[in-house]
C-alpha cells in the first residue's frame, strides 16, 4: 500500500512516497530555515508565501521521480502547526488526491512524530505496544500513551512554551541564530552545566505537566543582570555556561516527568519525536538517568532527519488509518 505524504506546517515544504507505513520509496524536502533564521523565528505568512512556492516546483520533482509506483492515497500533515502554512499543504493535497481519484487521510502531525522510529531503517525491530510517546518540538511538549497506532491518550503537557520554543527564545536572549536548539547544543559543549543557579521547573508537583516559560524568564533575568558585568573576552564562556546550565535543566525537568509517567503506566519502552528529539545530549541524559534512577526502559530515537517536520511520517502514520477512510 503506497501513500503519498505531505508536510507543510512549519518551515518544511516536504514530500514522501511511504510503502506499507515503514518503506521510504522517495522523500524530498525543501527547508525555510535559512530565511526565518535572519528574523529569528518563524514569521507565518512568509512561511505560507514560501510554501506556495515550493510546493510546485518540489511537487512536480516529486512526482516525476515516483511515475513509476502506484499510489493508494495521499495524506496530509493537517489541523495542528500554523494555520497559513498547514492550508498551503491541504488545499494541494485535496487537489491532488481529486485528480487521482484517491482517499485524502489529515494527519496530526504532532502524533506523527513517533513515526519517525517506524520509517527509519536503523530501526530493523520496531517498538512493541504500549509505550510511551515524548513528543518534543517547537509547538508541543507531550507525554503520549500509545496503546495502538490509533490508540493513544495525551497525559501529560506543557502549561506554557513548548521545549523547542523555549530554546529558541533562550538561544535569542543569548544573541544565538533560529533554529535554538542546534545552537544551545553546539555552544553547551564548552560550558559548565552547573555554573547558573536555576531551578527545574514543577520538581515536585505530582501531574504530569511541563512548563518552561519561569526557565526562560530566570535565564533572562541572570544573563540581564550578568552580561554587562562580563568582560568582552569572557562572554563567549558566559554564553556556553548558561545555555549548558539551561539545557541541563531543561532536559532534567523532561527526565523527571518521564520517569513519573513510566511508573504511572507501568510501560517499558519510551519513543521519542519532534525536532527536539535530535539532541544527542537529550538522548545521553535519558540514558544516564536511567541508570542512575535503575529505570529498566527501552528508547527508541530515531535518526535527526525523521524528528524534525518531514512527509516520511506522515505517509508512515496515515498507512494505520487507512482502513477507516
Ligand atoms: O519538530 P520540529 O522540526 O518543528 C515543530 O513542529 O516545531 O521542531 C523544531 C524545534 C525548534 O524549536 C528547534 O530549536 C528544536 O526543535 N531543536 C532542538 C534541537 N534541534 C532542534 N532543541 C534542542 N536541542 C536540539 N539539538
Ligand atoms: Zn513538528
Amino acid at each position: 500500500m503506497n501513500i503519498v505524504g505531505i508536510e507543510t506546517t512549519c518551515d518544511e515544504t516536504s514530500f514522501a512516497l511511504v510503502a506499507d507505513g515503514t518503506t521510504i520509496i522517495s522523500e524530498m524536502t525543501m527547508s525555510q530555515v535559512a530565511k526565518h533564521a535572519m528574523r529569528s523565528g518563524v514569521v507565518p505568512e512568509l512561511g505560507a508565501r514560501e510554501h506556495i512556492q515550493n510546493i510546485a516546483q518540489l511537487g512536480e520533482k516529486f512526482f516525476q521521480s515516483i511515475e513509476k509506483h502506484k499510489i493508494d492515497a495521499i495524506a496530509v500533515a493537517s489541523k495542528v502547526g500554523l494555520p497559513p502554512a498547514v492550508q498551503v499543504g491541504e488545499s494541494y493535497a485535496a487537489a491532488l488526491a481529486k485528480a487521482k481519484n484517491v482517499p485524502l487521510i489529515p494527519i496530526n502531525h504532532v502524533v506523527a512524530h513517533v513515526w519517525g522510529v517506524w520509517v527509519d531503517v536503523a530501526f530493523i525491530e520496531k517498538p512493541a505496544f504500549p509505550f510511551l510517546g515524548l513528543i518534543v518540538s517547537g509547538g508541543h511538549t507531550q507525554l503520549v500513551s500509545f496503546g495502538s497506532p490509533t490508540e493513544f491518550d495525551i497525559i501529560g503537557e506543557t502549561l506554557d512554551d513548548a521545549v523547542g520554543e523555549a530554546f529558541d527564545k533562550v538561544a535569542h536572549i543569548l544573541g544565538l541564530p533560529y533554529p535554538g536548539g542546534p545552537e544551545i547544543e553546539r555552544v553547551s559543549e564548552k560550558g559548565d552545566s552547573h555554573a547558573v543557579p536555576l531551578s527545574i521547573p514543577l520538581e515536585n508537583d505530582d501531574s504530569l505537566n511541563f512548563s518552561f516559560s519561569g526557565l526562560k524568564t530566570a535565564v533572562r533575568t541572570y544573563v540581564e543582570k550578568e552580561l554587562p558585568k562580563q568582560h568582552e573576552t569572557y562572554k563567549e564562556y558566559f554564553v556556553a555556561d548558561v545555555a549548558a546550565s539551561f539545557q541541563r535543566v531543561a532536559f532534567m525537568h523532561i527526565a523527571q516527568k518521564v520517569e513519573k509517567a513510566l511508573k504511572e503506566t507501568g510501560y517499558k519502552r519510551l519513543v521519542l519525536g519532534g525536532g527536539v528529539a535530535s539532541s544527542q545530549r537529550l538522548t545521553d541524559m535519558l540514558f544516564s538517568y536511567f541508570e542512575e534512577k535503575k529505570i529498566k526502559c527501552e528508547l527508541f530515537v530515531p535518526n535527526r532527519k525523521y524528528c524534525t517536520d518531514n512527509a516520511s511520517v506522515i505517509a508512515g502514520y496515515a498507512y494505520n488509518l487507512l482502513e477507516d477512510c
